[in-house]
C-alpha cells in the first residue's frame, strides 16, 4: 500500500483574523518569505505526496494562482536581468499534480474533508490543514512517518499530536492513550476542547492526519456540533467507537506546530521565521533588541 494523495482544506473563513482575511485567504498570509500554504505544499512534497486536492471556498482563488506556472513572470525576470529571482519560483515546478474542489457552504473542517469524498474514493489519504506549518521552515517529516505507521499497522487513522501546556488543552482535541503514550501509540479516545481538569493528558491533535476511506462514513454520520460545524475529531472518535484502530504520532522536538489561525500565534510564527531568515536574522535581532530595550542596558 502507498499513500500519495493529500487533501488540503483551505475553505475556512478565517474570522479570527479579520480584517486581514476579509478579501484574502488566511492560507496566503506571509510567514517570513512565503505564504503559509506554500510551506504546507513543500512539506507534503518532501514527504512523498504527489497529488494534492485543495478544498477551496469563496475568495480563495489566490491559492490556485499561486501554484500555477507563471510563464509571463518568468520571461519578465529573464528579460530584465533578474535571473537570480527565478530560484524563488522553483516551487512552481514541484513534481505535484494539483486538484481543486469546492466546499460550497462552510460547515466546518469535517465537512470540508467530506467534500473530497467523490475525488478520493476508496484510497487512503493524508489531510493537512492549510493554515498550519509543521516545523521551522516546514522541515517536518512527520507525515512520512505517519504514512509508514498507517501502512504497517492496519489502523484506519493516524493523527499527529503535539504537547501543549495544560492551560491550553481547552482549545484542542486531546488524545487519551490506550496504554503508555510513547512516540507512537493507540488512542482510547479523543476529547474535544476539555477543561484542564477533564483532560486525559496534554497531547493535542496537530493539523496532520492519515485516513482510510472509513472516515467518510463517519463524517457523513456526524451531526453538527459547536457552531453548527461538522467536527473532524467527532468522526475520528466514531472510528474508535466502532472498534477501529486510531494511532497517534508525537511531533518531534524540532517539529513545532505553527498555527496561524489567530493573531497571537500568527505574529509569533512570523517573528520566529523572520528571526531565522538566512539574510536578515542578524539585522533583525539587533534592531529588535534595540526596540525592546531602548536604553541598551
Ligand atoms: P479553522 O478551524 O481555523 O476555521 O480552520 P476557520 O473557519 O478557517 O477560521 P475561524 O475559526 O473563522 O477563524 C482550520 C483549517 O480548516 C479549513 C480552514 O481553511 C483551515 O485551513 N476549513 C475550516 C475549511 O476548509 N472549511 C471549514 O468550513 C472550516
Amino acid at each position: 500500500m502507498s499513500v500519495d494523495l493529500a487533501v488540503v482544506p483551505v475553505a475556512g473563513r478565517g474570522t479570527r483574523l479579520l480584517p486581514l482575511t476579509k478579501s484574502q485567504p488566511k492560507e496566503m498570509l506571509p510567514v517570513g518569505r512565503k505564504p503559509v500554504v506554500q510551506y504546507v505544499v513543500e512539506e507534503l512534497s518532501r514527504c512523498g505526496l504527489s497529488r494534492l486536492l485543495f478544498v477551496t471556498g469563496p475568495g480563495k482563488t489566490a491559492i490556485e494562482n499561486h501554484f500555477d506556472i507563471d510563464a509571463e513572470l518568468i520571461a519578465n525576470l529573464r528579460e530584465t536581468g533578474k535571473e537570480e529571482l527565478l530560484a524563488e519560483l522553483a516551487f512552481e515546478r514541484e513534481d505535484i499534480e494539483y486538484f481543486y474542489t469546492r466546499q460550497r457552504r462552510q460547515l466546518g473542517l469535517g465537512h470540508a474533508v467530506l467534500c473530497s469524498r467523490a475525488v478520493v474514493g476508496n484510497q487512503p489519504f493524508v489531510v493537512a490543514l492549510g493554515d498550519s506549518i509543521i516545523g521551522l521552515n516546514a522541515a517536518s517529516r512527520v507525515v512520512a512517518l505517519m504514512i509508514e505507521q498507517f501502512c504497517t499497522s492496519g489502523a484506519d487513522a493516524v493523527v499527529a499530536l503535539e504537547e501543549v501546556p495544560p492551560s491550553e488543552v481547552v482549545h484542542y482535541g486531546i488524545a487519551q492513550p490506550k496504554g503508555a503514550a510513547g512516540e507512537v501509540f493507540e488512542l482510547a479516545d479523543l476529547i474535544e476542547k476539555p477543561s484542564a481538569e477533564e483532560a486525559p493528558g496534554n497531547l493535542a491533535v496537530a493539523a496532520r492526519y492519515v485516513f482510510s476511506s472509513a472516515i467518510f462514513d463517519c463524517l457523513a454520520a456526524t451531526r453538527p456540533g459547536k457552531g453548527g460545524e461538522i467536527q473532524l475529531t467527532d468522526a475520528i472518535r466514531m472510528l474508535i467507537e466502532q472498534g477501529r484502530r486510531v494511532l497517534g504520532v508525537r511531533l518531534g522536538s524540532n517539529e513545532k506546530r505553527f498555527d496561524i489561525g489567530n493573531f497571537e500565534s500568527y505574529f509569533l510564527a512570523f517573528a520566529e521565521f523572520a528571526l531565522a531568515d538566512p539574510h536578515l536574522s542578524g539585522t533583525l535581532r539587533r534592531k529588535l533588541a534595540a526596540m525592546l530595550d531602548p536604553t541598551g542596558g
